[in-house]
């Protein structure tokens, strides 16, 4: 027995969640980055946190070369940032141009909470790889989360 692709998307659009973008660098120094709802934390000590990346992805070679990203947990008003990395495009950071951190991988700005990590492990996930990281450096800002429920962008209520 099994569900059909339908049944398993309608089920999980019902779980309710933030967003993430999460950047690297490939071994040419090109910049990726990628829209990423399957996040989660994993352990406090060590501090690890993990991300599924489907292996069709234009970014997911990228990770698996630099074995380390950042992941972005978006804020309310970074609905754009979330779209613009969602979409196949050769420039994903055209508008949003990325900082850098100490290790040379793209941060972007203005982001509720930015994680450094290294990647500890990665896991076959059927369709998807899970990338487990060690976060090295963390930074949050106090604001408001961008949420996705249902196929749609989301707000806390007022
Ligand atoms: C809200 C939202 C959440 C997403 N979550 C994931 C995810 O968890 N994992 C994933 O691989 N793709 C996810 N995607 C799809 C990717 O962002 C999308 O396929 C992206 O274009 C991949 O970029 P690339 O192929 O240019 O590397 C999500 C998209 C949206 C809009």
């Amino acid at each position: 027995m099994t569900i059909s692709n339908e049944q398993f998307r309608a089920a999980m659009s019902r779980f309710a969640s933030g967003v993430t973008v999460i950047t690297t660098r490939d071994a040419n120094g090109a910049a990726h980055g990628i829209t990423v709802s399957a996040f989660c934390s994993l352990s406090a000590e060590p501090p690890l946190i993990l991300a599924c990346i489907h292996k069709d992805t234009g970014s997911h070679y990228a990770f698996l070369e630099r074995q380390a990203f950042v992941v972005h947990i978006l804020a309310e008003h970074q609905r754009h940032v979330s779209e613009q990395f969602a979409l196949p495009t050769d420039d994903k950071f055209d508008g949003i141009p990325p900082l850098d951190s100490s290790d040379g991988l793209p941060v972007i700005e203005g982001s509720l909470v930015t994680l450094e990590c290294e990647m500890v492990n990665t896991y076959d996930g059927g369709d998807h790889t899970i990338l487990i990281g060690k976060i090295v450096y963390s930074e949050v800002l106090d604001d408001k989360p961008l949420l996705y429920f249902h196929g749609d962008y989301r707000k806390i209520a007022p």
